[in-house]
């Protein structure tokens, strides 16, 4: 498509890592990309990998979990870009920890970010999608939703995201809209390098431990969940709404 008609996607939390990558295939599949993150210098990275990559896109500094920064950043986006018809949900953060050493801000901050975060995005970007008939949403959804020690918050707000997913598959089908989750295993970012600073492993080591247990032997990569995006935002999928698709390296989490 050309300037100006190509379809507009928002990647949030594309500053880095999935969501980077995300941003970067999205752009190559010919769609102009909104990069939204917390930060907006840091979403500039994305921006200008792409820019160089002849794609076009946005940098967009909002955070998910505030409702009056989401709603002039999808604003900002439906002016600049064009109206906004594929939504990925990505944002997201690790607060780990075991049940009883789990505070309330870490419970917190973790539901704001993955379910406040995609529901308050979701609900600003679906009237664009209603109002073109066509759209679709993403939302990262991890392995960790079948129960994972140490994340009681995550894996809440990842079954969560499931739910939701399903629930708006139902709600937009009629508009041409669909919405799938897609629940990563072990991807080598800067979310599970942290993971692996917290348990005091080297990341190395983390890493090589993980694709011992994967039965694809080795550990996923940004792009790896960048390519299943691209099949579930393109024009041919438009029958495939309301699924939760493991891309884990096997059948297991
Ligand atoms: N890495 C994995 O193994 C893995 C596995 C399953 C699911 N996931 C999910 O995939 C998504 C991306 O993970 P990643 O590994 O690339 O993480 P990452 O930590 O590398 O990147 C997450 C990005 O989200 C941004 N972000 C955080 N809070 C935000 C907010 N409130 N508003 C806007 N942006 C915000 C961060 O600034 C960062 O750029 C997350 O939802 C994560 O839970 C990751």
């Amino acid at each position: 498509m050309s300037e100006g008609t190509a379809r507009v996607a928002i990647v949030t939390g594309a500053a880095r890592g999935i969501g980077a990558a995300t941003a970067l295939r999205l752009a190559q599949d010919g769609f102009a990309v909104a990069v939204l993150d917390l930060d907006e210098a840091a979403a500039k990275g994305t921006v200008e990998s792409i820019e160089a990559a002849g794609g076009r896109a946005l940098a967009v500094g909002a955070d998910v979990s505030d409702a009056e920064q989401v709603e002039a950043a999808v604003s900002r986006i439906a002016a600049e870009l064009g109206a906004p018809t594929v939504l990925v949900n990505n944002a997201g953060v690790i607060r780990d920890n075991m049940l009883f050493k789990m505070t309330d801000a870490d419970w917190d901050l973790v539901m704001n970010v993955h379910l406040r975060g995609a529901f308050l995005m979701t609900r600003a970007v679906q009237k664009h999608m209603t109002e073109a008939k066509w759209g679709r949403i993403v939302n990262l959804s991890s392995t960790s939703a079948l129960g994972n020690r140490g994340q009681a918050n995550y894996s809440t707000a990842k079954a969560g995201l499931q739910g939701f997913t399903k629930t708006l598959a139902i709600e937009l089908g009629k508009f041409g809209v669909t919405a799938n989750a897609i629940a990563p295993g072990f991807i080598q970012t800067e979310m599970t390098k942290a993971t692996a600073e917290r348990m005091g492993i080297p990341f190395e080591d983390f890493v090589k431990g993980a694709a011992a247990q994967i039965p694809v032997a080795r550990v996923g990569q940004p792009e790896d969940i960048a390519h299943l995006v691209s099949f579930f935002v393109s024009e041919g999928a438009g029958f495939v709404s309301g699924q939760v698709v493991y891309a884990a390296g096997g059948p297991k989490a």
